[in-house]
């Protein structure tokens, strides 16, 4: 038995900052290792998109811990969690000490027993420490930005890339600063950067990363 408790199927971290592309790939290497893949930054999203329908403030310790507890399955698939005043609320509830405690143990059962794929901020430092394979996936600040406004644009969202740009970098700061699982890779975690691979390319240099870990393990 692994040290955070967990017994059976293998457990991937990937881990980083905002739009680096850690959701797109780590839904890939889940399907194509056929494990169970969980956007832990959902979780963070629903609660703070709770706080906001219910009139709160994030930063109330008590309005976001209140709604981590009434979090249901229904609430990670609505459909306005990629907001901009969304990813502002989630990194607001994710720095409560008490909010992130609330989510922990659902994130672990997920792996439970099949293994899984999970991406977010602390997964390899936090969640699972002993994760059997850490990915910090990371992209200069100007290309993240640009993926952001072009996701944006596609789904018919006028923003300028400035004002982006600055969000993201808030948000970085914030996730990076906060007492409580900031945003850091792991020790152990192989960083990949993706500024200049675009996703097929990140996909498959992820892929090596695993096939020669798993080989060697
Ligand atoms: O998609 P994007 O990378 O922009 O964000 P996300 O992964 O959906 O995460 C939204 C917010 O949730 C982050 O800015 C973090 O504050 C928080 N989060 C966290 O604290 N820990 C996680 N494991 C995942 C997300």
């Amino acid at each position: 038995m692994k040290g955070d408790g967990r017994r059976g199927g293998p457990v991937i971290a990937i881990d980083g900052p905002a739009a680096a592309g850690k959701g797109t790939l780590a839904r890939r290497l889940a399907a194509a290792l056929d494990l169970p893949h969980l956007d832990t930054g959902l979780l963070y999203r629903a609660v703070g998109r709770r706080v906001l329908d219910a009139g709160g403030d994030p930063a109330d310790p008590a309005a976001a811990v209140r709604e981590a507890e009434a979090l249901t399955p229904a609430d990670l698939a609505r459909l306005n969690l990629r907001a901009a005043e969304v990813d502002r609320a989630a990194s607001l509830v994710a720095a409560i000490p008490a909010v992130r405690a609330r989510l922990l143990a659902f994130q672990r059962c997920f792996a439970d027993p099949r293994g899984a794929v999970l991406d977010g901020r602390d997964i390899g430092t936090v969640v699972f420490p002993d994760a059997d394979l850490k990915l910090f996936v990371t992209a200069s600040d100007e290309e993240r930005a640009r993926r952001r406004w072009r996701e944006l644009e596609g789904r018919g969202v006028a923003a300028s890339f400035e004002t982006v740009l600055a969000d993201l970098r808030a948000r970085d700061a914030r996730d990076a600063s906060r007492d409580v699982a900031p945003l850091r890779p792991a020790d152990d975690a192989i960083v990949l950067d993706t500024t200049d691979l675009d996703p097929d390319a990140a996909f498959a240099r992820a892929l090596d990363i695993v096939r020669e870990k798993f080989a060697r393990a």
